[in-house]
C-alpha cells in the first residue's frame, strides 16, 4: 500500500496562513536547548491559542463562581457561560439537543462512564461486546474490567499490516450477541482513520449499540453525530486546542434518560431525603459535583476558535503536512513506517533500525523537536507490528513545512549518533 494514497488534499492549502495562524500560539514562540520549538506531540495534546488562555483568565479574573448555584451576579455570568459553551459543543457534533451533550474529564471518562452506567443495565453474563485491536487503552480496559465483573465476552476486530480494520473480519464478529461496539475513529498510534459510519450502520443492522472514540478524529475531522448515527461519543478539549481535564460524551437522548446516574452528590440530584432520592434532569443526572467551569469555557473558544478556522481547510492543510513528512521521512534508510493505512491523519509513527525509539526521542529533544516515543497506550498495536513502541510525530493545525524539514534534519543527526 502507498503510504501516500491518503493524503491527497481536496482543498487548496493557500487558503490556510499557517504562519499567521502560528502566532496565535504563545507556546510556539519559545526556544528549546537553544533551539525554535517544533511541536509534533499533539497528538498526546495541543498547544494552546491565545482566545483559550484569555478566556480562562477571564472567567478566572472576573467572573469566577459557582453554577446553578447562586442568584448573585458572577454566578449567574459563570453559568450563562457554562451553559453557553454546551450549547457551542452541541452545535459543534450536530446533536440535537445540549440534553445529549454530558461535561466530563475527557474521552477516557467518556468512555469509563457508558461502561458503569449503560453497560451494567444492558449488558449480562454471555454477552458480547465488540472493539478492534487498534483501540487506545481508554477503550479496551474497561471493557476488560466489565467483562471480568460481569462475564460479558471480549472480542477484537483485527487490523491488516498497513494498520487498516478488516471489515470483513469485523462483520463477521458481530453476532446476535453483540451488545455493544466500541471503536476508534482515528487511531493514535497509527492515525488511520476508520470507516466509522459503516461500521455503525453494521453493528445497528446487528441489534448492536455503538460508541465512537473521537479523542484524536475531533481535532482533523468534522464530525456530525447525527450524519454517523453514533449512539455514543467521547472527545475530549485538551486534543482539540482546548484545557485539560475537560471533554464531553455525546449520548443519544431516549439512552440516557434510561441510563441510572454516573457518580452522586450535588447538581445531579432533584430532591433528597433519607426515604428517597431522585434525579436531576439530563444533561445534569451524570454531572456530579461543581463541573470544571473555566475548562468548559476554554473548551468553548477552541471550539469557536478552529470553527473559524474551518475544519474542512484544516484538513486539508494537515493532509499536506503529512503527505511531506512521509516523503521526507522515507528518504532516512532504515525507516520503517508503522501504519500506512489508505486513509490517515494527523500521525507518523515510526522505527529506525537499530535504535531504539526513547532514545531518538531523546536526543531530538535536543534539537529543539518534541515527539512521543514508547506505546501510545496502544500496546495491541504495538503488539501486533511486533515492536515494544515507535517513534510519533503527530501534526497539528499550526504544524507547517519548516516544522517538518526541522523533525527530518534532527531524525538524521539522531540516526548518525545513533550507528
Ligand atoms: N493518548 C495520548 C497519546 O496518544 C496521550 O499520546
Amino acid at each position: 500500500m502507498n503510504p501516500l494514497s491518503a493524503v491527497t488534499s481536496a482543498i487548496p492549502i493557500h487558503r490556510f496562513d499557517v504562519e499567521r495562524v502560528r502566532t496565535d500560539f504563545p507556546a510556539l514562540q519559545q526556544k528549546v536547548h537553544g533551539k525554535p520549538l517544533v511541536y509534533l506531540d499533539n497528538a498526546a495534546t495541543t498547544q494552546k491559542p491565545s482566545c483559550v488562555i484569555e478566556a480562562l483568565e477571564h472567567y478566572y479574573y472576573l467572573d469566577n463562581a459557582n453554577v446553578h448555584r447562586g442568584v448573585h451576579e458572577l454566578s449567574e455570568r459563570a453559568t450563562d457561560a457554562f451553559e453557553g459553551a454546551r450549547e457551542t459543543i452541541r452545535a459543534f457534533l450536530g446533536a440535537a439537543s445540549v440534553k445529549e451533550i454530558i461535561y466530563t474529564s475527557g474521552a477516557t471518562e467518556s468512555i469509563n462512564l457508558v461502561a458503569y452506567c449503560w453497560a451494567h443495565k444492558n449488558i449480562r453474563s454471555g454477552d458480547e461486546i465488540l472493539i478492534t485491536e487498534m483501540e487506545h487503552h481508554s477503550n479496551i480496559v474497561p471493557w476488560q474490567l466489565f467483562c471480568q465483573q460481569t462475564g460479558a465476552v471480549l472480542k477484537v476486530a483485527p487490523i491488516n499490516d498497513d494498520g487498516e480494520l478488516m471489515l470483513e473480519e469485523y462483520e463477521k464478529l458481530l453476532t446476535p450477541k453483540t451488545r455493544l461496539v466500541g471503536m476508534v475513529y482515528v487511531s493514535n498510534a497509527l492515525g488511520t482513520i476508520n470507516p466509522v459510519k459503516q461500521m455503525i450502520r453494521l453493528a445497528h443492522d446487528a441489534g448492536a449499540v455503538t460508541l465512537v472514540d473521537a479523542a484524536q478524529a475531533a481535532p482533523h475531522i468534522a464530525i456530525d453525530v447525527k450524519d454517523l448515527d453514533c449512539d455514543f461519543l467521547a472527545m475530549s478539549s485538551h486534543k482539540i486546542y482546548g484545557p485539560t481535564g475537560m471533554g464531553v460524551l455525546f449520548g443519544k437522548q431516549a439512552l440516557l434518560e434510561e441510563m441510572p446516574p454516573f457518580q452522586a452528590g450535588g447538581d445531579m440530584i432533584e430532591y433528597v431525603s433519607f426515604d428517597k432520592t431522585t434525579f436531576n434532569k439530563l444533561p445534569y443526572k451524570f454531572e456530579a459535583g461543581t463541573p470544571h467551569i473555566a475548562g468548559a469555557i476554554g473548551f468553548e473558544a477552541a471550539l469557536k476558535y478552529v470553527q473559524e478556522l474551518g475544519l474542512g481547510v484544516i484538513s486539508a492543510h494537515e493532509r499536506g503536512i503529512l503527505q511531506y513528512a512521509t516523503q521526507r521521512i522515507l528518504d532516512i534508510p532504515g525507516v520503517r513506517i508503522i501504519g500506512t493505512a489508505a486513509l490517515k491523519c494527523g500521525v507518523l509513527s515510526f522505527v529506525l533500525e537499530g535504535a531504539h525509539p526513547s532514545d531518538i526521542g531523546t536526543i531530538m529533544n535536543y534539537h529543539g523537536v518534541a515527539i512521543r516515543t514508547g506505546h501510545h497506550c496502544a500496546m495491541p498495536v504495538m503488539q501486533h507490528f511486533g515492536v515494544a513502541g515507535t517513534a510519533r510525530a503527530s501534526f497539528g493545525l499550526y504544524n507547517n513545512r519548516g516544522d517538518v524539514d526541522a523533525f527530518i534534519g534532527a531524525l538524521a543527526k539522531t540516526k548518525e549518533m545513533l550507528e
